[in-house]
Parts: C-alpha cells; structure tokens; sequence
C-alpha cells in the first residue's frame, strides 16, 4: 500500500470523510476551544496524538496508530454516549462519521501491523486527519457542545479565549 492507496481506505469506510485541505493545523489552539469542557480536553488531546502520526518513524508507527485507535475510540464513544443518553435530534450522521474515521483508523492500523505500510503512509493519515477534523468540529462537534452546555448549565456555551 502508497501514499495515494489512503484515499481508498477511507473510501472503504460508510460515507465520505470531509477534508478540509486549508487548514491542516498541526497545533491545538484556544481558536478551537467550542465551550464544554469535557469535549475540549478531549480535543486537545486527539492533537496529541494525532501529532505522534505524522512524526512516527518506521519503529514506532505501530506504537503511534495504537495510541491514536485508543484514543479515538475513548472520544468517540463518549459523545456517541452523550448524544444518545440526551437524544440529541441530529446524532446519526455525527455517530456515522466517527464510525467512519474509526473503521479507516483500524484499517491502516492492521496494515501497519501486517508491514503492507510503512511510516509514511502513516504520516498523511495523519494529516488527513487533522484535515478532517476542523470541518467535523466546526459542524458536528460545536452543535453537541451548545447542546450538552444547555443540556448541563441551562445555557449556551461561553468561550473564552487566550489573547497572545
Ligand atoms: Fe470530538
Ligand atoms: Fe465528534
């Protein structure tokens, strides 16, 4: 498997994955902050990982994409979790996505593992998963944050930002 063969693992998941190629910002920043705070620590820590991806050597990749699937998983399951326990009205495309984004993270992961890959095939999974998720935070995730805020506070979230 090259480079060009990631775009058919994510096509192979359900529906298409979103990538916003003009902002591939490998850097968490409070711009990204959406007001619950839960989610937001969450988020910050899927830079982390997602990070590990695209700075992975051919030794350590295996370690990376392990780390990101555990990772993954624990932030999907636990807005999954919150979106049904709430019956937020628009969940089930949210819900698809994230099962979308994890079949594709298994998918490289067991190349990985099986040497079909090397790490820089991992490094533009990477990538195109930080081009994936400022469109999904921007669309999906901040309306589950404005929920779960009116949900929990009775109102709707106030963000504040740290001026540099
Ligand atoms: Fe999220
Ligand atoms: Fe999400």
């Amino acid at each position: 498997m090259n480079a060009r063969d990631l775009t058919h693992v994510s096509a192979t998941a359900d529906i298409e994955v979103p990538v916003r190629e003009s902002d591939t910002s490998m850097i968490w920043s409070d711009a990204r902050l959406l007001g619950f705070t839960p989610m937001d620590d969450v988020h910050e820590e899927f830079y982390e990982v997602v990070l590990r991806l695209v700075t992975c050597t051919d030794t350590n990749a295996l370690a990376a994409i392990d780390a990101f699937e555990k990772h993954a998983v624990s932030h999907f399951e636990q807005e999954d979790e919150w979106m049904r326990t709430t019956n937020f009205p628009p969940r089930d495309c949210h819900i698809k996505e994230h099962a979308a984004v994890l079949k594709s993270v298994r998918e490289v992961r067991a190349a990985v593992e099986a040497g079909k890959i090397n790490a820089e095939v991992v490094h533009d999974f990477g990538m195109h998963l930080f081009g994936w998720f400022p469109g999904h935070a921007d669309y999906l995730d901040s309306a589950l944050a404005a929920w779960m805020t009116k949900q929990t506070m009775g109102g709707k979230p106030v963000v504040l930002r740290r001026t540099k």
